[in-house]
């Protein structure tokens, strides 16, 4: 039997990228999809589209995860429309380079909304309704390395990833006794829309590749197959942890 038959999982920002290929994954083991997107409709369609040619079903929620409202909302629709939730895959994420000095109030607010009160709050929702029905779930947040590791010139975004790396740990506490476990994932240089620039700049793209000791990217793929697995029974006791796919990006500091 599919690991994941009968489930329903959130999965934000999946219209595009890391977001997409784990909701394709979770569609293939036997979970049913609720593909939130914030502004590319098009892009939701064709995971929906994707989801259905693996067997699964999937309803498409418009929601921009740092308003409040619509994160209380894409937990309505989902309950309302799939009847459950046991999955949540806070995944949805942008990021904003500048130097520091130059950081504006709107790009503050605008990353960390995403990547951090999104997250924050959406949980929030997504918890209480497990605990108002006594019922388990588990929550995956797509970190990055840079929860951990420096960044220079995306201060916001680091600032945002290390606080969801503080709140993971947080609240593996808190949910524990509830039967929810909460884990991150912290990808290291992923093949996604996040990553375009860099993609077209070679000089740049050779410096990174030559941190990587596997020597390449990542695909989507190589971040869904540990979603599945984090999703799954196999994984019951595992909570409040991060696990990297960066093909070994982090541990390579070596001298010149
Ligand atoms: C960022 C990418 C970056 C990668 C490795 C990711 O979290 O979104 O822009 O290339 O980390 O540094």
């Amino acid at each position: 039997m599919p690991t994941l038959q009968n489930k329903v999982a959130i999965v934000t920002g999946s219209s595009s990228g890391i977001g997409q290929s784990i909701a394709i994954r979770l569609a293939a083991e036997g979970a049913n999809i609720v593909v939130d997107y914030r502004s590319h409709p098009e892009g939701a369609n064709d995971t929906k589209a994707k989801v259905e040619a693996v067997g699964g079903k999937a309803i498409l929620v418009q929601a921009d995860v740092s308003k409040l409202s619509d994160t209380q909302n894409l937990v309505d629709q989902t309950y309302k429309q799939l009847g459950r939730c046991d999955i949540l895959v806070n995944n949805a994420g942008i990021e904003k380079g500048a130097d520091f000095w130059d950081v504006t109030e709107q790009d503050y607010d605008a990353v960390l909304g995403v990547n951090l009160k999104g997250a924050f709050f959406l949980t929030q929702a997504f918890v209480r309704r497990l605990r108002d029905a006594k019922l388990p779930g588990r929550v995956i947040n797509i970190s990055s390395v840079h929860e951990d590791m420096a960044f220079p010139h995306f201060s916001t975004y680091c600032a945002s990833k290390g606080a969801m790396r503080m709140l993971t740990r947080n609240l593996a506490v808190e949910l524990g006794p509830l039967g929810i476990t909460i884990n991150n994932i912290a990808p290291g240089a992923i093949m996604t829309p996040i990553n375009t620039a860099l993609l077209g700049d070679k000089p740049k793209l050779d410096a990174l590749l030559k941190n990587i000791p596997l020597n390449r990217l990542g695909k989507p793929e190589d971040v869904a197959g540990l979603a599945a697995f984090l999703a799954a029974d196999d994984a019951a006791y595992i909570t409040g942890s991060t696990y990297v796919v960066d093909g070994g990006l982090m541990v390579n500091y070596h001298e010149q």
